[in-house]
């Protein structure tokens, strides 16, 4: 089988009918920034080997992240939060993933109701099977989530948390105006729903509007993951909880499962890069390849109907009318793209629309994406 790589050599040869494998675009990674990426961290990793003793900083369980990790952590959200939390506030894991877990697990509970938008990140179905709770889907439009759809869903079915990702959402690129996030918590907090909000998706773009935890922190768990902006492996991810004392209840050993504790290496490299400003530099480095990147999907595309921004990993894009959805996937798979059918993020039932969702950041190259790209405006326009 071939590797990325050896894909990426034959692409640039052009060498003439090589039979290259479809680009990946399913998933929406952050493009790769080696340039940066590399730089940033390798000098953040030598700075921590010569500043710590390995022992000391790997040797030793780390339940809470240390309190300078954690401190870190109250500083990076301030790319969203206007003021610092409280470090008690905030949890460092290894993953929203996990994280999701152990909120879902501890605040919705076995046949509980966890409200979620009606099409959303798909891990979604597979925590709510696992952990024997209850997914109800609330409508959307182009901005995201529709009040009135999820007071009706309050009212019908109770739910004790609703999961969310108001800016840039997964899968349909929807940012939710000031005043439905308003409406929304006014809603949540009216019947006694507690908001866990993924912004993931948020450090890309500049100017949007605040979170919701900004305008409810008393009732919202604020996860903000690295893996979208920094690097899918990295992964730490931080939560801040409406009160200090959440953390303990919810979390610490002795009284919660232990699964979600982040690798001291890792959260030693994420504090580093936080107060360093390498971070910032390696989050810029993807803001402007996925412009580039953004650009590209808009010139080769163009005619078709589609909907995502500059800085967002992917695209939801409708598909012809004349066409069904599995054959255009398949089709696109057969030109050279392997996509999404709506189909994959509808996990609360309803109806899928005539759309797939494809991510450009998966790609290694510009030229890998230009063959992905092409190959969609292949099955597209033909
Ligand atoms: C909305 C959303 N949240 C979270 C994740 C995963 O985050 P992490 O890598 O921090 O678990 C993804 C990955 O696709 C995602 O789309």
């Amino acid at each position: 089988m071939k590797t990325a790589l050896q894909t990426t050599q034959i692409d640039s040869k052009k060498e003439p009918g090589a039979l290259l494998a479809p680009v990946p675009m399913t998933g929406n990674l952050p493009p790769r920034v080696a340039d940066t990426f590399d730089h940033e961290y390798r000098g953040a990793m030598q700075s921590l080997l010569e500043t710590r003793q390995p022992m000391d900083w790997i040797g030793l369980h780390q339940f809470l992240g240390s309190r300078e990790d954690r401190e870190a952590g109250a500083k990076f959200v301030t790319r969203r939060l206007s003021m610092s939390p409280d470090p008690d506030r905030v949890v460092l894991s290894h993953s929203t993933q996990a994280i999701l877990t152990v909120l879902c697990g501890a605040l919705v509970g076995m046949n509980g109701v966890l409200a979620v938008e009606e099409l959303t990140y798909p891990a979604m179905a597979k925590f709510a099977k696992q952990m024997g709770f209850n997914l109800v889907g609330v409508k959307l439009d182009e901005h995201g989530m529709l009040p009135d759809a999820f007071e009706k869903v309050c009212k019908e079915h109770k739910p004790r948390a609703l999961y969310t990702l108001p800016t840039l959402q997964n899968p349909t690129t929807g940012i939710l105006g000031l005043e439905r996030r308003k409406n929304i918590v006014a809603i949540a907090r009216k019947h006694g729903v507690v908001i866990f909000e993924d912004d993931i998706y948020s450090l890309l773009p500049e100017d949007m509007p605040p979170p919701l935890a900004e305008l409810a922190p008393d009732i919202t768990y604020y996860i903000l993951g690295t893996s979208k902006s920094i690097g899918a492996g990295l992964k730490a991810a931080y939560l801040v909880t409406p009160r200090e004392t959440d953390p303990a209840r919810l979390f610490w050993p002795g009284s919660g499962m232990t699964y979600w504790m982040i690798a001291p290496a890792n959260a030693g490299v994420a504090t580093e890069l936080i107060h360093n400003g390498g971070a910032d530099r390696i989050i810029s480095a993807v803001r402007d390849e996925t412009r580039a990147r953004q650009k590209m999907v808009r010139e080769t595309l163009e005619g078709a109907c589609f909907r995502t921004s500059p800085e967002c990993l992917h695209v939801w894009m409708e598909v012809p009318a004349n066409r069904g959805l599995s054959d255009f996937v398949e089709d696109c798979k057969r030109r050279g793209a392997e996509v999404g059918p709506a189909t994959t993020f509808l996990i609360a039932g309803g109806e899928a629309p005539h759309r797939i969702r494809f991510g450009t950041g998966k790609a290694r190259d510009r030229t890998m994406l230009q063959r992905g790209l092409d190959a969609i405006a292949g099955a597209c326009f033909s």
